[in-house]
């Protein structure tokens, strides 16, 4: 007894910047947390940030030099959290941990951007050896710290124990005005409010979500750059100016984290030259895996993501650096247009609801494709919960998602935002600003596809006719495809002799 009190509550492995983030979270909340990483010294930083965080208290975590006396030192059965990089080094860590001792009914917590599908078969091939659960996490080091968006799915059973532990460290929301309840100072604990936490479904479900949350955010930030791009090299507007615009943008309805990031960091001047720092940051975007995931994911799953695609292939356009300042003084683009101070704020404000309308189709693409892969794999996703979660803590939160929210409490099996009364009226309002917006990037000659994408998008959707009568043509044509028509009963199949003589429409029996 007197020894069980000793052990601690949790045990947590990977003490990067996540890592150590969520072990302090954990700590403010009460937990007691043994804490492993490879490297010595991240164990030894997050004992000294303990230490300067809680200083007139005993130490809240308790650093291990290893997986057997990570395990020694925890409460059965065991609850380890894991934040290490996804693919390799999680197998590597659950072979440690069985090479370690653990237990059947031991409970491991994968909470980084794992690729789904890795995670249901590490729960099959774990199984034996413990209970493999999986929580994505959103939000970055700050929000690890102070209260993330935690995606939990696998076995309800683990769910039980976790959940009042994540609903403790995760984001809170006020339920009546969707906002973020903040939480900024170590030691903090918020114990009101909707908490961004919920249970997703079954193994693999979770780390799907924060897929699709990743593929939306990076349509998000491309949307934003899109704009900056478009007002910096179109208008000619400086960093400062455009800091402004957005920051103005960031009180109305394109209020969301991401947009007052862009704030701060278009107003940030660089320590050495004192000038904006954005204007010398090398223009070549990185990525890790997850948009690019979505977007294969999107493709398999025969759910139109083109502007979340679009965000992908825009940071793989930016990194081709030589071959685009090869380019750049061969081919040719329109004349600079010189605009009068009137048509540049007119242009602002298209510019305004060109963004807001690219976004809402951003969103409808990433839930859409949610509902499509749930079905696929006989999950029961739910989606106003999930954009519950989403309204604080992670990196995509926005005042926007308490309307996803409302679209979906008004109607559970929405097949796409588009289609709900709220967001209709939203576009309809704005698509012929819209327009100009992207007429104006066009003849400015600056790329913008997702801006772009989304109002195709947008007119595809909402096409009751599209051009694909000719190309069932097309294809029946070259390859005897058949194909339908509008004048028969569905599902009969067609096919002609296009080029021959005999140039008559058989009907296929099948
Ligand atoms: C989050 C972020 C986080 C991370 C991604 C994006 O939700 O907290 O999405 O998961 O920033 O890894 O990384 P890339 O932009 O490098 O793909």
């Amino acid at each position: 007894m007197t020894q069980d009190r000793m052990l601690c509550d949790i045990g947590f492995i990977g003490l990067g910047v996540m890592g150590k983030n969520l072990v302090l979270n954990l700590a403010d909340n009460g937990l007691n947390i043994a804490a492993f990483d490879l490297s010595a010294e991240k164990v030894q930083e997050a004992l000294t940030q303990d230490e300067l965080e809680n200083p007139n208290n005993p130490p809240r975590i308790y650093g291990c030099s290893s997986y057997t006396e990570l395990l020694s030192q925890l409460k059965a059965p065991h609850l380890i959290v894991l934040s290490v990089p996804a693919g390799e080094p999680v197998d590597q860590v659950c072979e440690s941990l069985i090479g370690a001792g653990i237990q059947p009914d031991d409970i491991v917590i994968d909470t980084g951007n794992s690729l789904w599908v890795d995670t249901v078969a590490r729960e099959e091939k774990y199984k034996s050896h413990f209970l493999l659960f999986s929580s994505a996490v959103s939000g970055g080091e700050v929000g690890a710290r102070f209260g993330p968006s935690l995606m939990p799915s696998g076995s309800p059973y683990a769910w039980t124990r976790v959940k009042p532990i994540w609903e403790a460290i995760s984001a809170k929301v006020d339920p009546l005005t969707g906002k973020p309840i903040e939480r900024t100072k170590p030691g903090q604990v918020i114990k009101e409010g909707e908490p961004c936490a919920a249970y997703i479904g079954p193994a693999g479900a979770g780390h799907y979500v924060k897929m699709v949350h990743n593929g939306i955010e990076y349509a998000d930030m491309q949307i934003i750059c899109e704009a900056y791009h478009i007002l910096h090299a179109g208008l000619g507007l400086s960093a400062d100016e455009i800091a402004d615009i957005f920051a103005a943008w960031n009180n109305g309805l394109l209020d969301s984290y991401l947009m007052e990031i862009s704030v701060e960091v278009l107003r940030h001047k660089s320590s050495d030259t004192g000038t904006n720092l954005v204007d010398l940051i090398l223009d070549k975007a990185g990525q890790k895996g997850t948009g690019l995931w979505t977007a294969v994911s999107s493709l398999e799953v025969g759910c139109p993501a083109p502007t979340i695609a679009q965000a992908v292939y825009a940071r793989s356009i930016s990194s081709f650096k030589e071959l685009r300042v090869q380019a750049s003084s061969t081919l040719s683009g329109p004349a600079l247009l010189q605009l009068s101070t009137q048509e540049k704020q007119a242009y602002i404000e298209e510019l305004h609801d060109a963004i807001y309308c690219a976004k809402i189709c951003a969103y409808a693409q990433g839930f859409q494709l949610m509902k499509l892969a749930a079905k696929e794999h006989g999950w029961a996703l739910n989606f106003a919960n999930i954009a519950k979660i989403w309204r604080a803590g992670c990196i995509i939160r926005a005042t926007f998602l308490q309307s996803i929210t409302q679209a979906y409490e008004r109607n559970e099996d929405l097949d796409n935002l588009l289609l709900d009364s709220f967001f209709a009226q939203q576009l309809n309002e704005r698509q012929l600003k819209w327009r100009k917006a992207i007429c104006g990037a066009t003849m400015f000659g600056i790329p913008n596809s997702a801006l772009s994408s989304a109002l195709s998008y947008y007119d595809s959707i909402r096409s009751e006719i599209l051009p694909a009568n000719l190309l069932q043509a097309q294809r029946d044509f070259f390859g005897a495809h058949t194909f339908e028509r509008v004048d028969k009963p569905e599902g009969k199949k067609y096919h002609v002799q296009w080029s021959a003589v005999d140039r008559k429409t058989v009907a296929i029996d099948s």
